[in-house]
């Protein structure tokens, strides 16, 4: 993206759709990224696993970097202490970059760097800063934090994989989270990641959350272009109620 994003702007135009690209046909990297240009997606999510933290290890910084597309770069940092890297997640080109409190030793530390850092593109602009929490995380972990992120992202399935079910507590957070938002002094988006399928998608966008994660439903090697129209319809219908 040719300038840091501006959350205020996602949340005005929410919902939109953050789409997992380790679920395309990476032989075809290029083209499925212009399925989801030409689908007026929102932004592309790319799942950063070490093996580590998640069970699975993926991708890294060159793989940012080569994901070249005006779609927001959605970076999940699924890393243990993502504080020794983040730098060069950012240098790469994220436009959004999301940790785990649960992989941080110092999780505001690790926010506090990707606040001082430029976004790649922008000098004078930032990287939105995101924090994700594991399904069996208490909401309570964001409190210190809400003045210095600019979007939550609810896992409703547990890290490690694309393809599973959405975990229906997840509800219940969603609303925790909305209330934590609305006393929050800056606009803070939210995002639910996971589990996302035609099935459920109206109901989590009618939740009011403002960036849904999908990856399989989109990239299920049929027809990704129809898969991703359908996702982005389904979640504005349902959010204009
Ligand atoms: C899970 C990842 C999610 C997941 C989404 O560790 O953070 O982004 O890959 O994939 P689906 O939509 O297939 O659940
Ligand atoms: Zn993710």
């Amino acid at each position: 993206m040719a300038s840091a994003p501006d959350m205020r702007v996602l949340k005005a135009l929410g919902p939109t759709i953050s789409v997992g690209v380790l679920t395309a046909d990476l032989m075809a990297l290029g083209s499925e990224l212009a399925i989801l240009e030409r689908a007026g997606v929102g932004a592309v999510h790319v799942d950063v696993m070490d093996g580590c933290f998640t069970p699975v290890m993926t991708v890294g910084p060159p793989f940012v970097k080569a994901l070249r597309t005006p779609l927001i770069k959605d970076v999940h940092l699924m890393i243990d202490e993502p504080l020794r890297t983040v730098r060069e997640y950012v240098a790469a080109g994220a436009d959004i970059i999301t940790v785990h409190p649960e992989a941080c030793t110092h999780v505001h530390r690790v926010l506090q760097e990707v606040a001082s850092l430029p976004h790649a593109a922008d000098p004078d602009g930032r990287v939105v800063r995101g924090v994700a929490l594991n399904p069996g995380t208490p909401l309570s972990v964001l409190e210190p934090l809400m003045g210095d992120i600019e979007i939550i992202m609810l896992l409703a399935v547990n890290p490690g994989w694309g393809g599973q079910r959405f975990i229906p507590s997840t509800f219940g957070r969603i609303e925790q989270a909305k209330a934590m938002i609305a006393r929050a002094a800056a606009p803070v988006a939210l995002a639910v990641d996971g589990g996302i399928t035609r099935e459920n998608i109206s109901e989590v966008a009618a939740t009011g959350v403002d960036l849904i994660v999908t990856g399989s439903a989109v990239f299920d090697g049929k027809d990704a272009a129809a898969n991703a129209a359908f996702m982005l319809d389904a979640a504005r219908r349902a959010a204009r109620g």
